[in-house]
């Protein structure tokens, strides 16, 4: 795992954006793997000024998401579907077809889900997953006891889950207990991983995902197990690793992150 700890929360911002923004240059025709959440609004923002300015071209670009509530299409403000319009796809050239978010409004979910998987395997698989982490440390929607070999599939979302994004919605009382969210093993198939996570409310379990035992209590600490995973933090939600300036300091001399250290 590469640990890449910034100053500010808009400096992590814009380290991540800069990952995936050299991700499509690299591989123009990439297939990403997407994440919602208020830590991913101003990094799609970075990423909409660096189309705008500087011709950053999604075109041939495809698109996963990880998770959608269950009971909402794109025309509920709520939705992630709404939210990946707002903030990423309707200000970049990407093809809305080439543009996937799991059906959260299908009769038959598991079927549905079965069918996110067959999609995602016929463009070849996801290059690059961008991650948040949530309070209870799921990733995706994957809580606490999810198993690391768990496929997309709907899930029942925890009361701590609950308590984190219900002041999002207008009325709290709206949002959906159930959602349909990529597995922790379709997540670790991708062949990069790239969490970003911000602010003092993330420190501990920030610090129990890196430096913890692996454990299905906690989906993010999956990550020590993926060969090539990257974790951009910013300062507060560093503060609580106890190897935080070794990694400072791998960072600062590994040379496959030479390109970065000006960010
Ligand atoms: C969102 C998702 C979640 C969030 C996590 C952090 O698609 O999969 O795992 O990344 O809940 O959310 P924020 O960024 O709002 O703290």
């Amino acid at each position: 795992m590469d640990v890449i700890i910034m100053p500010t929360k808009a400096m992590a911002e814009k380290m991540g954006a800069a990952i995936i923004a050299n991700t499509i240059k690299a591989k123009p025709d990439c297939t990403l793997g997407l994440a919602t959440g208020r830590t991913m609004e101003h990094l799609y923002d970075i990423l909409v000024e660096m189309h705008q300015k500087e011709g950053l071209d999604f075109s041939l670009c495809r698109s996963f998401n990880l998770d959608e509530y269950v009971g909402f299409d794109g025309s509920n403000v709520n939705s992630y579907r709404y939210f990946m319009n707002h903030f990423l796809f309707d200000r970049v050239n990407i093809d809305k077809r080439n543009t996937h978010v799991p059906n959260g409004v299908a009769e038959d979910l598991a079927a549905a889900a079965a069918d996110y998987e067959e999609q995602m395997d016929a463009c070849g698989g996801v290059d690059l997953q961008l991650l948040g982490i949530g309070r209870t440390g799921h990733i995706g929607f994957n809580e606490p006891l999810s198993s690391f070999a768990s496929r997309t599939r709907a899930v029942t979302l925890t009361k701590t889950t609950y308590e984190q994004n219900s002041p999002l919605f207008e009325n709290p009382a709206d949002m959906p207990m159930r959602a349909v969210t990529m597995g922790v093993g379709t997540i670790l198939e991708a062949k990069r991983l790239l969490l970003v996570a911000t602010s003092s409310e993330k420190a501990d379990i920030v610090a129990k995902m890196i430096e913890g035992p692996v454990s299905s209590m906690i989906s993010a600490t999956a990550l020590q197990l993926h060969e090539d995973a990257v974790v951009v933090l910013d300062e507060d939600a560093a503060a609580k690793l106890a190897g935080k300036e070794e990694y400072k300091w791998s960072f600062k001399h590994d040379p496959r992150w030479a390109a970065y250290q000006n960010i």
